[in-house]
């Protein structure tokens, strides 16, 4: 019922060249792969040349963080409605390098995910515990207050639509993946807490994917977890080969 989003967040990787070449191998190597939607999420200066790139393909297009204002004299910012023009379909919003480097905080992260929603976006909403938290057992709690925090306000219908991206924040980059054990525990937290906020019907529509050091031998894994509907890839998903392995493991 939920379809899988299997998402590549390339951080601060790739020029234009590297981008177009990359995706254009993506679309040969997952010619007749079902199963899971796709998304690469380039930088800024990639969108372009990969919009124009998948032009006609089943890859969607996102982004890795906007603005919440349509314009102004915002120096440096990114609009929704820039990237909704440029064929952007998701938005990440609230990745923990943002919340850490950037001073993105629940309450910002939010204004973005309204915003995001007005102009047809799809946010790819991201929450996750540090390792102090988890150690001193805090995990549940920090996750409540981030889904409180960034989904303040939203219809049911609205909430319905979300992506949410559980990345436990030391799983990021460590090569330090989460048991498939505990990322099925903390995805079925977040939904039994959305279906607090917006009741079953809408928890059961959004889907919630796992991020951290998900790469092409743990992947299927994760994907058979039940609350586990996608992925949300960072270093795997800048290689071709990886990448398409993960997207194939999610069925
Ligand atoms: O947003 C994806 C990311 O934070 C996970 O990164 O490199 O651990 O797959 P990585």
């Amino acid at each position: 019922m939920r379809v899988p989003l299997m998402a590549g967040n390339w951080k601060m990787y790739k020029t234009v060249d590297q981008a177009v070449e990359f995706v254009r191998g993506l679309k040969a190597a997952l010619a007749g792969a079902g199963g899971a939607e796709v998304a690469v999420c380039p930088p800024f200066t990639a969108l372009a040349a990969v919009a124009r790139e998948l032009a006609g393909s089943q890859i969607a297009l996102g982004a890795q963080n906007m603005y919440w204002a349509e314009e102004g004299a915002f120096t440096g910012e990114i609009s929704p409605l820039m990237l909704k023009e440029i064929g952007c379909r998701y938005i990440i919003l609230g990745h923990s390098e943002r919340r850490q480097y950037f001073g993105e905080t629940d309450q910002t992260v939010n204004k973005k995910v309204k915003a995001a929603l007005k102009h047809g976006l799809t946010p790819i909403v991201c929450v996750g515990e540090q390792l102090a938290e988890r150690e001193a057992g805090r995990t549940e709690a920090v996750i409540k207050t981030q889904i409180d925090g960034s989904l303040a306000g939203l219809t049911a219908d609205e909430l319905a639509g979300l992506v949410v991206a559980y990345e436990p924040v030391w799983a990021i980059g460590t090569g330090r993946t989460a048991s498939t054990r505990d990322a099925q525990q903390v995805n079925g937290y977040i939904r039994a807490l959305l279906a607090g906020l917006a009741g079953h019907g809408a928890a059961g529509r959004v889907r919630i994917q796992y991020g951290g050091s998900v790469k092409p031998d743990n992947a299927a894994g994760l994907m058979a977890e039940p609350d586990i509907d996608g992925a949300l890839v960072g270093g795997a998903s800048l290689q071709v080969d990886s990448f398409a392995a993960i997207v194939r493991a999610a069925g």
